[in-house]
């Protein structure tokens, strides 16, 4: 008789790096008889996989514990089991901390243990399992494939992981504390995932990393490719039609890089490149090792390389030691970009940061009417980027049907949703869409045949 499948819930908080990392957890759990399932109410063993960035991000799950053990209550009252597990950012920075502070916990595990996991979880059936150390072993040589039906479940557009960790140290950021120095995957390795990806139906790649422009994983050779190189390199994959890559560094944009964007016509028109201040003191007091001016030429010389490129970035207001004047230059660097989109954030104290014991803490409600403002000025610029789309005619590749019956869904180059009413058969390939009105975040239009 064959054994019954125990379902594995994963709930995923934060970057895309914990979406492509909780995909690898189902992938390493699927020997040991896991089955990923949407539906809590099933789960034997829920994941989740959290994000520390900022301090809410942190509180969010602790409630979230509170709501599972009532969950696990009901479900041990009605002679079942429920194991709770806690993985990602916050598993590392906290450890042994979450199983005193929310007993409910039975497993704790740092983003490069995951590989361990069929393990772990069985160590935990017995006992409590806080495991944060940083292994000697690469986690990636050690995860099991999954299959061409998985990976074809999980859609036509594929995250991948090519870099983790960072060396930047800006003050404000937790990332190099928890996800510790900066590593690159060798370029093989990662040419063999993609590989895999597209031949079981992926026809685009975003690659990963806290700092992906640092990339410099080891080639054949024993030399390091940089992640201009890389990109060149999965540029050859027969089948894959999109490259994208984030998030980037300014100081870490090579020259080979903005070539690239020149030279590669499948590596998207939309780069997601932060500034997070417009004000050279702040700037410097954030470490980010470049000045306003110095982001801007360089925003200057990316366009002349690929002059229809789009711009996203992410925003801290609220820095300790921010004046109004500070801000005002952030939103002055803001109207001279004209971003297609941004993510802006109220500055969160992290322990440990040093930022976190800096003069001239902001108060919450400045902070507040900060973001406000340039929230405003940030959803202004989106949707007079998406304006100038109507009467373009943009490649979109088509991911899934619609909200509506009869409508499909896919991307622009620059990422932007777009709806058109036609047949499911046009899922899965690029067509060429007529935009001929805008949405708050989507476009709308009709494909035109060649
Ligand atoms: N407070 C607010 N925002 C932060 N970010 C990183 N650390 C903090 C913090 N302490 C934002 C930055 C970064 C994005 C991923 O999160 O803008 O680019
Ligand atoms: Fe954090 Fe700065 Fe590294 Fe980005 S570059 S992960 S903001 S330290």
């Amino acid at each position: 008789m064959q054994r019954p499948m125990k379902k594995l819930f994963i709930k995923t908080y934060g970057c895309q790096m914990n979406v492509y990392d909780s995909d690898r957890m189902v992938d390493a759990l699927a020997p040991s008889g896991y089955e990923a399932t949407t539906d809590i109410d099933e789960a034997d063993l829920v994941l989740l996989n959290t994000c520390h960035i900022r301090e809410k991000a942190a509180e969010k799950v602790y409630s979230e514990l509170g709501r599972l053990r009532i969950m696990r209550e009901k479900k041990e009252q009605a002679g079942g089991n429920m194991m709770i597990g806690i993985a990602g950012c916050v598993a590392q920075a906290e450890g042994e901390e979450i199983v005193r502070r929310a007993p409910v916990v039975d497993l704790v595990f740092g983003p490069q243990s995951y590989h361990r996991l069929p393990d772990l979880v069985e160590k935990a059936q017995k006992s409590k399992v806080v495991e944060t150390d940083f292994p000697a072993e690469d986690k990636f040589e050690h995860l099991p494939k999954p299959t061409k039906a998985v990976t074809i479940s999980r859609g036509l557009t594929s995250f991948l992981t090519v870099q983790e960790g960072c060396d930047k140290f800006c003050s404000f950021c937790v990332v190099p504390y928890t996800r510790g120095a900066e590593v690159s995957r060798p370029v093989a390795q990662v040419l063999s995932e993609a590989q895999a990806f597209v031949d079981a139906g992926v026809k685009e790649i975003t690659l990963l990393g806290q700092n992906v422009n640092a990339y410099h994983g080891a080639k054949a050779d024993g030399e390091s490719a940089s992640l201009a190189e890389l990109l060149y390199a999965l540029s050859e994959i027969k089948g894959l039609d999109r490259l994208r890559y984030t998030t980037s560094h300014p100081r870490d944009m090579g020259e080979d890089l903005i070539q690239a964007h020149k030279d590669l016509d499948m590596l998207m028109p939309y780069l997601h490149l932060p500034v997070q201040s417009g004000s050279d003191k702040i700037l410097k007091s954030m470490n980010r090792q470049h000045t306003a001016k110095e982001y801007m030429d360089l925003l200057g010389r990316i366009r002349e390389a690929r002059p229809d490129i789009s711009l996203s970035g992410d925003f801290i207001v609220g820095f300790p030691g921010e004046t109004e004047e500070d801000f005002e230059a952030t939103l002055q660097l803001v109207r001279d970009v004209k971003y297609a989109q941004a993510y802006s954030f109220k500055y969160s104290t992290r322990p440990g940061t040093p930022g976190a014991t800096m003069d001239d803490q902001v108060p919450e409600d400045v902070k507040a009417e900060r973001l406000q403002r340039l929230q405003d000025l940030l959803n202004k610029q989106q949707q007079d980027f998406n304006a100038t789309c109507i009467g373009m005619t943009l490649p979109v590749l088509f991911e899934k049907t619609g909200r509506d019956p009869g409508q499909i869904v896919g991307r622009s180059p620059y990422l932007q949703p777009v709806q058109v009413d036609a047949d499911v058969s046009h899922i899965g390939t690029i067509h060429q869409v007529a935009v001929d009105s805008v949405g708050k975040f989507s476009l709308y239009g009709k494909i035109v045949t060649k």
